[in-house]
C-alpha cells in the first residue's frame, strides 16, 4: 500500500461489520499506518479523500449487500488510481459479491488492491450458539489480520470473480434493489409488541436509514428499512419483531461499542 494513511468506510447492521473493520485499523495501525473508521450512514461519498487509501466493508446481504451501502458506492466520484480494498462479513457465503462491488470501483477509477469476504456468526434466520459464533469469530480474525498485513506489505490481491459470480450479483441487486417499495416492506412487516416496548428510543437512534418514529410505539413508516437487524438485535426488550426473522437474535456489540459503531 502507497499511501501511509487510510480511510475505511463501513456499514455493520449488527457489529460483526465494525469488529472487522476495527481488526484491519489495528493491523494497520501496527505497521505505522494512521487508520480512520468512516460510518458509511454519516459519510458524505463526495468527500473522500483522494490523498488517502480507501477501504470499503459491508455485511452480505442476500449475496449482495444493503441498498444504501451500494447507493453510497454509486455516488463515490469519479477516481484516477486511487488504491481502494474492499471486504465483507457474511454467514455463509456471498457468491464474491466483495468482488462484483470491486469492479463497479475500478469502473469508477479506483485501483483495486484487495477484495475478500470472512466468515461470522450469521445475524438472521441461521444463527448459531455463542460457542459456536465465538470458535467463527475467532478463525475470522486471524484470517482479517492475515489479509490486513497483506494489504499493508502491498501483496494482497483481490479475490477472482468470473460471468457466474457477476451473474449473481446482478440478480441479487435487482432483488434487494425492490427493498424500498411498500409491498417488500410489508412482507418484511416490522412490527412493535407494544406489551414489551419501553418507548426507550433506542430503535429511532439506531436505525441508519431513519426509517423508525417515535409515536405512541415506535412506527414504521418509511418504506425504506434495509433489514439490517440492528432495531431488533439491539432492542433491551425484545420488542421488536418482522415476518422474515425468528426469535433468536445476534448482536456483536456491547453497550459502549454500541455507541461507538453507530454513532
Ligand atoms: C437480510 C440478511 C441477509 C443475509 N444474507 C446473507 C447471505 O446471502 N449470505 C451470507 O453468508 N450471510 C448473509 N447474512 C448474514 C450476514 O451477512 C452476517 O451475519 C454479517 O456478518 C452481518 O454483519 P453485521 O453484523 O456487520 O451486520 C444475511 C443477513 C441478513 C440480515
Amino acid at each position: 500500500m502507497k499511501s501511509k494513511s487510510a480511510d475505511i468506510y463501513f456499514f455493520s447492521g449488527t457489529g460483526n461489520t465494525y469488529l472487522a473493520a476495527k481488526k484491519v485499523s489495528s493491523v494497520f495501525e501496527q505497521n505505522g499506518i494512521t487508520a480512520r473508521l468512516i460510518n458509511i450512514e454519516k459519510a458524505n461519498p463526495l468527500e473522500i479523500d483522494f490523498t488517502k487509501t480507501i477501504g470499503i466493508a459491508f455485511p452480505i446481504a442476500c449475496w449482495n449487500t444493503y441498498p444504501f451501502v451500494r447507493k453510497f458506492i454509486k455516488n463515490l466520484p469519479q477516481a484516477f488510481g486511487t488504491e481502494t480494498f474492499v471486504f465483507s462479513t457474511m454467514g455463509d457465503s456471498s457468491l464474491r459479491a466483495e468482488a462484483s462491488i470491486g469492479g463497479i470501483l475500478k469502473d469508477k477509477g479506483y485501483s483495486l488492491i484487495a477484495a475478500k469476504g470472512f466468515r461470522m456468526p450469521n445475524n438472521w434466520i441461521l444463527i448459531q450458539n455463542e460457542e459456536k459464533n465465538k470458535a467463527k469469530k475467532e478463525k475470522a480474525f486471524k484470517k482479517i489480520t492475515a489479509f490486513a498485513q497483506e494489504i499493508a506489505d502491498g501483496t494482497a490481491k483481490p479475490e477472482k470473480t468470473n460471468a457466474f459470480f457477476k451473474f449473481c450479483f446482478a440478480v441479487s441487486s435487482f432483488i434487494t434493489g425492490l427493498w424500498e417499495t411498500a409491498f417488500s416492506q410489508k412482507i418484511i412487516g416490522l412490527k412493535t409488541v407494544k406489551d414489551k416496548c419501553a418507548k426507550c428510543g433506542l430503535c429511532v437512534s439506531v436505525c441508519p436509514v431513519k426509517n423508525i418514529s417515535m409515536k405512541e410505539y415506535p412506527a414504521f413508516d418509511g418504506n425504506k428499512c434495509q433489514l439490517c437487524l440492528r432495531c431488533l438485535s439491539y432492542c433491551p426488550k425484545q420488542a421488536l419483531d418482522s415476518r422474515v426473522t425468528r426469535e433468536k437474535r445476534y448482536k456483536a456489540l456491547n453497550e459502549e461499542e454500541m455507541k461507538n459503531a453507530f454513532n
